[in-house]
């Protein structure tokens, strides 16, 4: 499979769009690769600044509502712009991969931003600028990949890597949703406190780990270069969270059960 300039249509700005993305696909890849690394490396100095890390010294911030939805609506849209301008769009396999994309950005775009209380920390314009960024990067290389340059083979459905990737993105996508459901629950009650069910028996953040599974199990169903990078960068970012996350825990909240990992159950 390799990167194809085929495809485009439509509307002038999407051919456009087509055109560059499929001009400059494999430097974007590498490119998401290197944002990995720098993130892993600048977070393990600095913890982002959202939510119960939130700190002064950030500059102007936005309502967290907003905020979210303005960080995460590139990679909805910047999805389905692509998708839309590609020649396979109309084809099973990549409007089933688009189908899972969709169905994950458009409940983290619009439905947990819908979800967060009003008394949701507000968000810094740096750290919504750098996600929107990002998105922008992501979600457009990532349509190209499974509606142009993949060009699936007539068997890919019942292929063991689309079939058991699915599985891990389901399974990732429902782990992440049920956490993030339980946390806001406990948040919409008032003061921060120790989430319990779920996986939270295991892990202190069972919504990154659900995050992480998804993108892997993207990566495979896809067999994508871009999904390797995404789910690669979702690692750096996420990791040393869960760490800032498993101290904070311990620090706050003196009688946090001991065996409960940060991340990964029984290991780490
Ligand atoms: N793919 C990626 O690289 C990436 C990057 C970042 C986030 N995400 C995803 O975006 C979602 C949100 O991320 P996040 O970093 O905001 O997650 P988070 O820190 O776990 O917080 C999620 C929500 O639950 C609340 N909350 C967390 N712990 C709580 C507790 N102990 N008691 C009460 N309320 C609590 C938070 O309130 P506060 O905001 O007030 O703390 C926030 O509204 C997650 O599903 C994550 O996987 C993905």
């Amino acid at each position: 499979m390799s990167a194809s300039a085929a495809g485009g249509g439509g509307l002038p700005v999407l051919s456009a769009l087509h055109a560059f993305v499929a001009a400059n696909f494999h430097g974007a890849v590498l490119l998401e690769l290197a944002l990995a690394v720098v993130t892993f490396l600048a977070l393990r100095w600095i913890t982002a600044p959202y939510g119960r890390h939130a700190r002064p010294g950030w500059g102007p911030t936005l309502p967290a509502r907003v905020g979210w939805a303005v960080m995460e609506l590139p990679a909805l849209l910047g999805f389905v712009a692509l998708f839309a301008a590609s020649s396979g769009r109309g084809e099973r396999v990549p409007l089933l991969l688009g189908t899972l994309w969709v169905l994950h950005y458009s409940q983290r775009s619009l439905v947990f931003p819908a979800r967060l209380p009003p008394t949701a920390r507000p968000v810094p314009l740096v750290v919504i600028a750098l996600g929107m960024v990002f998105n922008a990067l992501n979600a457009p290389i990532n349509a190209y990949w499974v509606a142009e340059a993949a060009r699936y083979p007539a068997g890919w459905l019942g292929d063991p890597r689309l079939i058991v990737g699915g599985v891990v993105f389901c399974a990732g996508l429902a782990i992440n949703w049920h956490a993030d459901a339980l946390l806001l629950r406990l948040r919409r009650a008032g003061a921060y406190g120790v989430p319990q069910g779920g996986l939270f028996r295991w892990v202190s953040c069972p919504n990154y780990l659900g995050e992480m599974l998804e993108w892997w199990g993207w990566a495979l169903a896809a067999w994508s270069p871009a999904g390797v990078a995404f789910a690669l960068y979702t690692m750096a970012n996420l990791i040393p969270r869960a760490a800032a996350h498993h101290r904070w825990y311990h620090q706050r909240f003196p009688d946090y059960p001991r065996d409960r990992r940060a991340l990964v159950p029984l290991l780490w």
